[in-house]
């Protein structure tokens, strides 16, 4: 458990126990900015005892002080950057230490940022977001020993105040503060909502997941079922859901913070909440990655969920077709072909391929909204992964000053994006022999940007388009990004849609 909480006063109004020191290193020597002199003593002594500045770098504790009213102070090496995403890590090496070494009480000095309100307002955001998101956690079915109480005990809990000197604007700092809870709580929740397994979340649990934390957020939930679904020409999404006993949900949320008439920007995720491959069935070595294959879905909840709590001045529409894809006796079979939303007809030439055929009548769906723009996020292709790995999301259009827009998005949302390429002859590979389409390619190599082309068929002429795949990053596989060290769902381009989604205000 971790609580962040935001001081703005140059005085300690806290009984935290420790202090976090933000020393960077200039000339050679070590330089703490806006601390009490007592403190800046502190710091030129760790220079005279010898301490490297590159072992600050990682965080070095001193204990029982009497330097200042902290027992404990916590000194970190920083360099002069002062972009989110270096204070993004800077929390990670932070919460590290604090709980390496049961530090339950801190606070967190954070110095040296100019009198202009906007960096310090920036830097309180970053490193909310940081501390939340490297303190996530997933032991929903981890047994508690036996003398544990079902809630946490008070000093389990890390309380972490941030302290910002008073003089600096205190609205752009409280903006700051409320951001980057918003979007690492909104993270985190679609997180959770991955990790979760397969026979836990199914569509209908992420669908009732969904109207229950979208209460009093300003958006609106619309549940389709089956029955629905299959009376709104969804052939894709009903035909897949086919080979399960669990029904399929199409989520429809509606969010508006702009004039009616301003038309919306759409995300559109994919929700399968497991990807057994269907009678095309995969491997059993590592299917149990599939319960991530709602991760899109998932992603595009959070972005709607975020987009609402921030009070975005734009209208978005998120939509996730959800359902199983499982060998059940009515289950396609290859061969099989289906009508999508828009008409047109897809041989299923192998049942894996089940992403494009949920997707396409999402994307038709997406296209008649007359939106501005249309960003869907999928794990759609091993192929991505083999491209890319997991740290970068592959992204596809056509549409040369989108690919700008969405390289600026990511980089302020701190997450990484790469083009990828899409053209005609990948659409020529995706032709069916007897329905329009095929839903895998005809020849070998570039599955992902043939993938890609599939998805283009049903997304209108002119309506600005990119397609995320998130194979790769959709869950970590290590620790690859500081602030998100464990193995799990990853939240990925929640942050990177938000920002995109600034764009259509
Ligand atoms: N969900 C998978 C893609 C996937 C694979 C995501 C590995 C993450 C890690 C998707 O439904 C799938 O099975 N795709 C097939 C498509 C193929 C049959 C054309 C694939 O990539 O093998
Ligand atoms: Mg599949
Ligand atoms: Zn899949």
């Amino acid at each position: 458990m971790i609580q962040v909480h935001l001081s703005q006063s140059k005085k300690v109004t806290t009984k935290s126990s420790t202090l976090v020191l933000f020393v960077q290193e200039k000339n050679k020597k070590f330089n703490v900015m806006g601390a009490s002199r007592e403190l800046a003593g502190f710091v030129s002594n760790l220079e005279a005892d010898g301490v490297q500045f590159a072992d600050l770098k990682k965080g070095l504790l001193f204990r029982n002080n009497t330097a200042s009213e902290f027992k404990n102070i916590l000194v970190v090496g920083r360099g002069p950057e002062k972009d989110k995403e270096t204070f993004r890590r800077l929390a990670a090496t932070i919460y590290q230490s604090l709980k390496t070494n049961k530090l339950f009480e801190s606070a967190i000095h954070i110095e040296g940022l100019g009198a202009s309100g906007k960096t310090a307002g920036d830097v309180v955001e970053a490193l909310t977001e940081g501390l939340l998101l490297t303190a996530y956690e997933f032991k929903d079915y981890k047994t508690k020993p036996k003398d544990d109480k079902a809630t946490p005990k008070k000093e389990d809990t890390f309380n972490i105040h941030l302290l910002v000197d008073g003089s600096l604007n205190s609205a752009q700092v409280k903006k700051g503060f409320e951001t980057g809870e918003t979007l690492a709580e909104t993270v985190n929740f679609v997180r959770r909502l991955g990790d979760q397994p397969g026979n836990m979340m199914t569509p209908e649990v992420l669908a009732d997941e969904t109207a229950k934390a979208a209460k009093g957020s300003g958006l609106k939930v619309t549940i389709w079922n089956k029955e629905k679904i299959k009376k709104e020409r969804m052939g894709g999404l009903y035909g897949v859901s086919l080979g399960s006993d669990v029904d399929p949900r199409f989520i429809i949320m509606e969010y508006n913070g702009a004039a009616k008439s301003k038309a919306p920007v759409v995300f559109v995720g994919k929700g399968l909440t497991f990807d057994s491959g269907g009678i095309s069935i995969k491997p059993s070595g590592g299917m149990e990655e599939m319960i991530y294959d709602m991760c899109g879905g998932a992603n595009v909840i959070g972005t709607l969920l975020a987009i609402a709590r921030l009070k975005l001045k734009v209208n978005a529409i998120g939509l996730v077709p959800s359902t199983e894809n499982m060998p059940g006796p009515l289950a396609n079979k290859p061969g099989d072909i289906l009508t999508a939303r828009n008409g047109k007809t897809v041989e299923v030439y192998n049942t894996d391929a089940e992403g494009r055929l949920i997707l396409m009548d999402a994307l038709s769906y997406a296209s008649e909204l007359k939106p501005a723009a249309i960003f869907d996020a999928a794990t759609l292709t091993g192929a991505m992964v083999v491209a890319l790995g997991n740290s970068y999301t592959g992204f596809f259009t056509r549409n040369q000053k989108l690919v700008k827009t969405i390289q600026t998005a990511a980089d302020a949302a701190g997450e990484w994006v790469w083009p990828m390429p899409i053209n005609d002859h990948h659409l020529e590979d995706m032709k069916g022999l007897h329905a329009d389409l095929c839903n895998i390619s005809s020849s070998k190599g570039a599955g992902s940007s043939t993938a890609a082309a599939f998805l283009e068929q049903f997304v209108e002429k002119d309506i600005p388009w990119a397609h995320f795949d998130i194979a790769g990053t959709a869950w970590h596989v290590g620790n690859r990004v500081p602030y998100c060290p464990r193995k799990g769902a990853s939240g990925v381009m929640v942050r990177t849609f938000v920002e995109l989604a600034k764009n259509y205000a």
